[in-house]
């Protein structure tokens, strides 16, 4: 039987898929496999896919056809959500491709590998319920000072255009003690910044009342934790976000002023048909009263350009919604259909080009809002997390609580610590400053 020495995996998509790569990856080298950074000299190759858009599932496509002309003696196999999404199909279309391991399976890595190496067939877990030894797994973390513990996985909202449901299945709470817990052991290895996640983190400990433990009061528990200085969190379904969260925000020193909440569209004849339960007058009450609450919070959103159906007025009421939160963070996307999701049978009526052009617009204008908001940042201090060297070497890059990245000169020491910067500049989406002699 061949052995196997080395791995590589390249992760797609989204924190999550980055978090399910080190549950992947710490499995592998508890089984004495080495982590190695080319495909070359892998004997394991493994993908961790996306299928949030047609352009996250081509990449991969492209890579799957390209080790079908080069396999040599390699072990490929697909995990995340293109593995949920496509199941059979893919192990099909591709006869050389190994294995599927599903998004809630992550733990039958090495199980998998030993069945290929005795069977020598093409092999597949994905099962849509959430393996409960999950909740216990604590990764090794490749960053030192900043990672992110998944606190719910899975969704319940069936956003009308969205794959992830199908993908992660449904929503389950991890037990509060276990992320206490694994926060604690992170702190110990020294990180400083964490970021909890899930799909929609305000459910979080919905689907078990008997714990008594909702996501603000998570946070409460959270920000105890000896070591960890900043505590961060997404994605947040505008719906579910409380007045409690907020207070919570207001009220503890590490939870940072940042919240990413998706608007989506602007229009409520697209909201109602991505099934997104709010209108925009409610989002933007959620909006004010976070502001009247934490007056400095900043404010992320994602927005999809091109639903089926979207007018020039529908985009133009996303526009003008847009111009008036004026949102410190955003990401434009242009809408692409996804199968056996409830949006995939609507006609995709908006042309390639007039997404693009929604999307450039969108785009112009938060490139408009950040140089105003930056050049008022200037003269001001700002505390940061450095996190990490510059690629020349010769400064420090790192964020403020409200999420603005900030580069500053000083010597790779500092990295793990908070310092005051004085915000002296800004080019491309980044301050730059000094430390005050
Ligand atoms: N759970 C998070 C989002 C996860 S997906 C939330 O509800 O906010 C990240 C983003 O991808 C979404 O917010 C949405 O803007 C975008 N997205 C999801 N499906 C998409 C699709 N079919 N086409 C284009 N963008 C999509
Ligand atoms: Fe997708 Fe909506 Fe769930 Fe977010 S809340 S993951 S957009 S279905
Ligand atoms: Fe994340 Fe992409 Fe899956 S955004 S949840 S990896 S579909």
């Amino acid at each position: 039987m061949k052995t196997l020495n080395t791995f590589y995996i390249r992760t797609y998509g989204c924190q999550m898929n980055e978090l399910d790569s080190e549950i992947i990856s710490t499995q592998l080298q508890m089984s004495n496999l080495k982590k190695v950074d080319d495909e070359v000299s892998a004997d394991i190759i493994i993908l961790n896919t996306c299928s949030i858009r047609d352009l996250s599932e081509k990449k991969v496509l492209g890579k799957l056809f390209e080790y079908k002309k080069d396999k040599k003696d390699k072990i490929i196999g697909v995990c995340g959500c293109m593995a949920m999404s496509q199941k059979e199909t893919l192990l099909k279309k591709f006869p050389h491709l190994d294995f599927l391991l599903g998004t809630n399976n992550l733990l039958d890595i090495n199980k998998i590998l030993d069945d290929i190496l005795t069977k020598n067939l093409q092999e597949k877990k994905i099962d849509l319920n959430y393996e409960i030894g999950l909740e216990n797994f604590f990764a090794k973390r490749e960053n030192k000072i900043k990672t992110s513990i998944s606190i719910i996985r899975g969704c319940n909202n069936f956003c009308s255009y969205c794959i992830v449901p199908q993908t992660r299945g449904r929503e389950v709470s991890r037990d509060p003690s276990s992320i206490v817990k694994e926060a604690k052991y992170l702190a110990r290895e020294g990180i400083k910044e964490i970021t909890l996640l899930g799909q929609n983190v305000n459910s979080y400990g919905l689907d078990k009342p008997e714990k008594k433990v909702l996501f603000p009061d998570l946070l409460y528990m959270l920000d105890k934790v000896d070591g960890i200085e900043r505590i961060r969190f997404m994605t947040s379904h505008p719906k579910d976000i409380t007045k409690d969260l907020m207070l919570a925000i207001r009220d503890l020193k590490k939870v940072c002023e940042f919240v990413h909440f998706p608007m989506q569209s602007g229009s409520n004849k697209i909201l109602k048909a991505m099934r997104r339960t709010y209108t925009k007058e409610h989002y933007l009450e959620k909006v004010n009263l976070l502001k009247s609450i934490v007056p400095n919070a900043t404010i992320g959103t994602d927005i999809i350009v091109g639903f089926p159906n979207e007018t020039d007025e529908d985009f133009l009421e996303t526009y003008k919604l847009f111009d008036e939160i004026k949102f410190d963070t955003a990401f434009i996307f242009a809408y692409s259909p996804r199968q056996n999701t409830l949006a995939s049978r609507y006609e995709d009526n908006i042309s390639n080009t007039l997404k693009q052009q929604r999307l450039q617009k969108l785009l112009k204008l938060y490139h408009k809002i950040l140089e105003t908001k930056y050049t008022k940042l200037i003269g001001t201090k700002k505390e940061v997390l450095a996190e990490k060297l510059s690629k020349d070497g010769k400064s420090l890059k790192g964020r403020t609580k409200t999420f603005e990245k900030v580069l500053f000169p000083a010597e790779s020491k500092l990295i793990g610590s908070l310092q005051t910067v004085d915000i002296e500049s800004f080019s491309h989406q980044t301050l730059k400053g000094s430390i005050p002699s």
